[in-house]
């Protein structure tokens, strides 16, 4: 299937169906020794399905704690987070663990991989707790760490493997269930330009193809370039 266009880079999302999630005015403060930390003030945006949006933001703008709420492992302190229709603000941890097993893969900054395991079982995790047989899991793994040009290291543990390989093995893990809304935190941050290419052909493969939304944060104009809208934060705003 043949890559679709892409759409202006900034500006609203495209008319069409339901948006998979909505942000609106939401806000985020963290309690810090008895001193308010006001990190998220207004933030207000959409992304479909089939779409990928870039946040891009200066260090400390408030990106992760954002990614964090979309991924629901944090709560917004004010404002709404609806996710493929459901308000996620009211609903109790379990669901919201459901929903972040089911539906969401997250490539976290600091990848977040298991030590003592190989590149192909930590891509493996999710699969093992979707309760996918052995054989299928392995092969899965296998072609999702081949294309993301680490057919090589497949048994080599995340100590034995360079920062650019472990981003790579954890953009493998956030794609093995083949989520609704793929998110990554800064997944090029450790990648020469050529690895990076390969992570964002992955990302857009993954919303073009697979039709899912995709959020990636990143301070590289090359990758902002390639999404189809750009969301900025500003302080803590979106703009
Ligand atoms: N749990 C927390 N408790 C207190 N302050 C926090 C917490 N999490 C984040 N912050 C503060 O919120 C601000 C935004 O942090 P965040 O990690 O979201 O920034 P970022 O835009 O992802 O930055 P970077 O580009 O450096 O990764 C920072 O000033 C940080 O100190
Ligand atoms: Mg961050």
């Amino acid at each position: 299937m043949s890559l679709r266009a892409p759409a202006p880079e900034t500006g609203a999302p495209p008319s069409g169906p339901a948006p998979l999630l909505s942000v609106e005015e939401v806000t985020r403060h963290f309690t810090v020794s008895g001193d308010r930390i006001d990190v998220l003030h207004d933030c207000t945006f959409q992304v479909r399905r089939g779409e990928v949006v870039a946040i891009v933001g200066q260090s400390g703008s408030g990106k992760s704690t954002l990614l964090n709420i979309l991924g629901l492992l944090d709560k917004p302190s004010g404002g709404a987070y609806t996710f493929d229709g459901v308000d996620t603000t009211a609903l109790g941890e379990g669901r919201r663990s459901w929903l972040r097993g089911e539906g969401i893969g997250f490539v976290f900054q600091q990848f977040h991989l298991l030590e003592r395991r190989t590149a192909l079982a930590n891509v493996a995790v999710p699969l093992v707790i979707a309760g996918v047989p052995l054989l299928t899991r392995r092969a899965r793994a296998r072609e999702l760490l081949e294309s993301v040009g680490l057919g090589h290291r497949l048994h080599s543990e995340p100590h034995q493997l360079s920062g650019g390989e472990q981003q790579r093995v954890a953009l493998a893990r956030a794609l093995s269930r083949d989520p609704g809304l793929v998110l990554a935190d800064e997944p090029t941050g450790a990648l020469d330009a050529a690895s990076s290419t390969m992570i964002m052909d992955q990302l857009l493969e993954q919303a073009r193809i697979r039709d899912s939304a995709v959020v990636v944060v990143t301070h590289d104009p090359k990758v902002a370039a390639r999404a189809d809208r750009v969301v900025e934060l500003v302080e803590g705003r979106t703009r």
